[in-house]
């Protein structure tokens, strides 16, 4: 008790976690418990007796405070016990045993259902100690894990009781590692109206330090958590330069493997569409060119033939069948300055096919394999091209002034200022 008074504990709390003491003796327990043979070898099997090879019996916990791991009923599976300050292990705890797999439970996991009928936040910290600090300062939420990182089971568990869960690791390398392993396994298990997030504990805390300085509100203010995605971005940001192509391409990549894992839904969408902003790429375009291709999707999402093509695709369209129209096409430069992605995409293969007249529709969609707007061009090529050479050529070329004439009007004004300014410097030379 005074141990526990003097790490700022009051009787109310250790009370409601039933923190205990196992006394300093070696068969306190089998004295008290192990009255028959049936008793003893109940004993041994829930881990609070041992054998050890000499057939001698001993009790596994001695001299250590207890805490009593309970199950979501509340009845107890298991135990942590704390050596009272220094010795090792500063923890033993109980083994797996036929009601008790680590894996499946979470302490403190009864009492946060238990405190409060509706649970909108569980924290996930680390140590038994922090789960009952925070409980001394009315933070009732927080659950830790038992020893081992987070797993699938203790998640879905958790979502089955709030519909936000925030993890709590120290902010060092090792803190982040940590979390990093805990977003992996929580993407899979975001489903709309659930959310994920992490607070970062300063360096030399740990949450049972930092509530005793700080005070509950470490804990429970929004700001203090980074949401899920933010850190998600963050990570792989900070693996690329940003600030050129080349590091933006990669960081997609890298964003791709860990998009896969998001089951459809807003929170997928919505990942989606920040990235291609920080990417600075077409979201539609982005977000076909991974995992969304099961069967059936796209006609469901895009039925196909009754949405009407795009300026774009009324231009790749008959350019894909027939490459050579790139050649005629004049102002070329003012397609560079179109603002649109896809646009941009269509300069960059009028581009490309200038530079090899010759080229094929199917060396064309080789050479654009792996691009993100493969699934633009095979779109195109999906049906085939009911026009006459004549009519389609029209076609590309109207679309191609549509497009300049839309989306770039001050373009063309530039373009004809330069013009002007290039006669006017003509007309100098020959004076
Ligand atoms: P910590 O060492 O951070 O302990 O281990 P703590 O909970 O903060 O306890 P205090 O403040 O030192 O009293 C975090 C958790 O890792 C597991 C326990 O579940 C512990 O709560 N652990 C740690 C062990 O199982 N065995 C150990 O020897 C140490
Ligand atoms: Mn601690």
């Amino acid at each position: 008790m005074n141990y526990l008074k003097g790490r700022g504990l009051s009787g109310d709390v250790a009370k409601r976690f039933g923190i205990g003491f196992a006394p300093d003796a070696w068969d306190g327990l089998i004295q008290t418990l192990g009255v028959n043979d049936a008793a003893l070898r109940d004993l041994l099997t829930a881990g609070l007796v041992v054998e050890n090879d000499n057939n001698r019996r001993y009790d596994r916990f001695r001299d250590r405070i207890m805490f009593p791991i309970l199950d979501r009923r509340g009845r107890v599976v298991a135990f942590g016990g704390r050596v009272i300050d220094k010795g090792e292990p500063k923890y033993l705890n109980s083994p797996e045993t036929p009601v008790f797999h680590k894996r499946r439970e979470l302490y403190g996991l009864y009492q946060v259902a238990r405190s409060q009928t509706n649970v909108e936040r569980i924290l996930v910290v680390e140590g038994y100690m922090d789960v009952v600090a925070l409980g001394q300062f009315s933070v009732n939420n927080a659950v830790a894990s038992l020893g081992t990182a987070t797993t699938t089971e203790q998640l879905e568990m958790l979502f089955k009781t709030a519909p936000e869960v925030v993890f709590c690791y120290d902010g060092d390398a090792a803190g982040r590692r940590a979390a990093w392993r805990a977003l992996e396994t929580a993407l899979p298990l975001i489903r709309d109206g659930r959310q994920a997030g992490f607070l970062f504990v300063p360096d030399g805390h740990d949450p049972d330090s930092l509530v005793r300085e700080k005070g509950s509100s470490a804990f429970t203010d929004r700001q203090a958590i980074k949401p899920l995605s933010e850190f998600l971005l963050d990570e792989l940001a900070a693996k690329t330069n940003m600030q050129s192509i080349d590091g933006r391409a990669r960081f997609v990549d890298l964003t791709k493997p860990m998009v896969a894992k998001i089951p459809m839904g807003s929170f997928r969408q919505l990942l989606i569409q920040r990235i291609s902003e920080l990417a600075d790429l077409d979201a539609r375009t982005f977000s076909s060119s991974f995992g969304v291709k099961r069967p059936g999707t796209r006609a469901v999402a895009r039925p196909r033939g009754r949405k009407a093509p795009s300026l774009v695709e009324k231009a790749l369209k008959p350019l894909l069948f027939d490459p050579k129209l790139a050649l005629a096409v004049k102002n070329r430069g003012l397609l560079s300055q179109l603002s649109n992605e896809n646009a941009n995409f269509l300069f960059e293969i009028i581009e490309f096919i200038n530079t090899q007249p010759d080229i094929t529709t199917g060396a064309l969609l080789e050479h654009y394999r792996d691009s993100p707007f493969r699934d633009l061009l095979d779109r195109q090529v999906e049906t085939p091209l009911v026009l006459d050479r004549e009519a389609h050529s029209l076609e590309f070329q109207q679309a191609i002034d549509a497009l300049l004439r839309k989306s770039e009007p001050s373009a063309l004004q530039r373009a004809q200022a330069e013009k002007q300014r290039r006669a006017n410097e003509a007309t100098k030379s020959q004076e």
